[in-house]
């Protein structure tokens, strides 16, 4: 039988992207077009600003997936894009455009939920390993949540952040210590030349409910308490002290290897206690967080110690990309679950 080849358009946040993928798996190309630059100057995506980028790239980005592939749109069985959640300016700009193709090519649509998506990059590059049901974290700019996955179609979330996102976080406190956006990455760097020991900065704990002692232990995440930490540790431990300039913080390595430690451990802390409660040995992460190298060894070796098998998406396939659209989108096209022209976008 003829391979299905599925176009995916992302644009639910500052990256305008879109890829053709065979099968649910094989990618025939990627073209991520990232407006961090433009953003970068503001400390963080203005959604204004991403719509209007977004209008401009759509275009650009389609035709460079499908001429990377080799392909035209005749050759396409489905066009799939990223419906929910997302800025809802940008989400509307894939979501024409997949519509447009979609009614002037006779093709299926196919909605997809981004964070669905980036749960199944962690699956798409080692399906035959995967076994389900498996627990996955979802770690990104604007999400960090814990599911129970039944199946790649099928999701379920057992716990989410009360206030920040670790990206967020990430971001925030890179801002603290006068680093550009995206904060993950550049903080990252600077933390390989710090001491992760340095600082011990608060990990954040559910707390059990009165009476519940001896039941399973609340799961849930949180970081402004660790990002006000970092903001108290900057001002000399007084939290009355002004705040001072990011180049006369003198031990910035170390707050960002300390600040780096605190993320990885509260993360995998409450994703492997998940597992172990839930009896699954397995584990994914996923989202732009997920390409944080401590937070993939931290990982890597505290499930093993637990006898549990953890799954890391290639870098590429963390941050936001259009294979994962693509691939999660020949899923449901292939159980028969496709949209129609009314599909519509949703923030959340
Ligand atoms: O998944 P993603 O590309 O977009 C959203 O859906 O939010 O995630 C972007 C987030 C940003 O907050 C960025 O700082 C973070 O992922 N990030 C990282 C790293 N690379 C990207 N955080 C920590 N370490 C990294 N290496
Ligand atoms: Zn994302």
């Amino acid at each position: 039988t003829a391979r299905q080849l599925v176009l995916g358009i992302e644009s639910s946040c500052d990256e305008t992207a879109a890829a053709v993928v065979a099968d649910g798996r094989d990618v025939l190309s990627n073209v991520v077009f990232s407006q961090a630059a433009e953003h970068a100057k503001f400390g963080g995506v203005v959604p204004e600003v991403a719509g209007r980028i977004h209008l401009d790239s759509i275009a650009p980005a389609i035709q460079q997936a499908l001429d990377g592939a080799g392909i035209g749109l005749a050759d396409l069985s489905a066009v799939a894009v990223t419906a929910r959640p997302g800025l809802i300016g940008s989400l509307l700009v894939g979501l024409s455009a997949a519509k447009a193709i979609s009614w002037t090519r006779g093709l299926p649509l196919v909605a997809v939920d981004h964070i669905e998506a980036h749960v199944y990059a962690a699956t798409m590059e080692s399906q035959a390993d995967v076994r389900f049901p498996c627990i996955a974290l979802v770690v990104s700019g604007g999400h960090t949540a814990l599911y129970s996955v039944g199946s790649p179609r099928r999701m379920e979330r057992i716990a989410t952040t009360l206030d920040d996102a670790a990206g967020e976080a990430f971001d925030k406190v890179a801002w603290m210590l006068g680093l550009p956006y995206p904060g993950g990455p550049a903080i990252s760097k600077l933390a390989e030349s710090g001491n992760p020991e340095a600082i011990r900065f608060p990990r954040y704990t559910p707390k059990t409910p009165p009476g519940g002692s001896g039941g399973p232990r609340p799961i849930g995440f949180s970081f402004s308490g660790l990002k006000t930490a970092v903001l108290y540790h900057i001002r000399g431990g007084d939290a009355l002290n002004p705040t001072p300039a990011p180049e006369a913080i003198e031990d910035r390595a170390d707050i960002a290897a300390s600040f780096e430690e605190a993320v990885a451990d509260t993360l995998v802390t409450q994703t492997l206690r998940a597992a172990e409660q839930a009896g699954i040995d397995q584990v994914l992460v996923a989202g732009g967080v997920a390409c944080n190298r401590r937070l993939r060894a931290l990982m890597a070796s505290r499930a093993e110690k637990k006898g549990i098998r953890s799954f890391f998406p290639s870098p590429a396939y963390c941050t936001d990309n259009a294979v994962m659209i693509a691939g999660l989108g020949w899923q449901h096209f292939h159980a028969g679950d496709v949209a129609d022209l009314h599909l519509d976008a949703a923030p959340r």
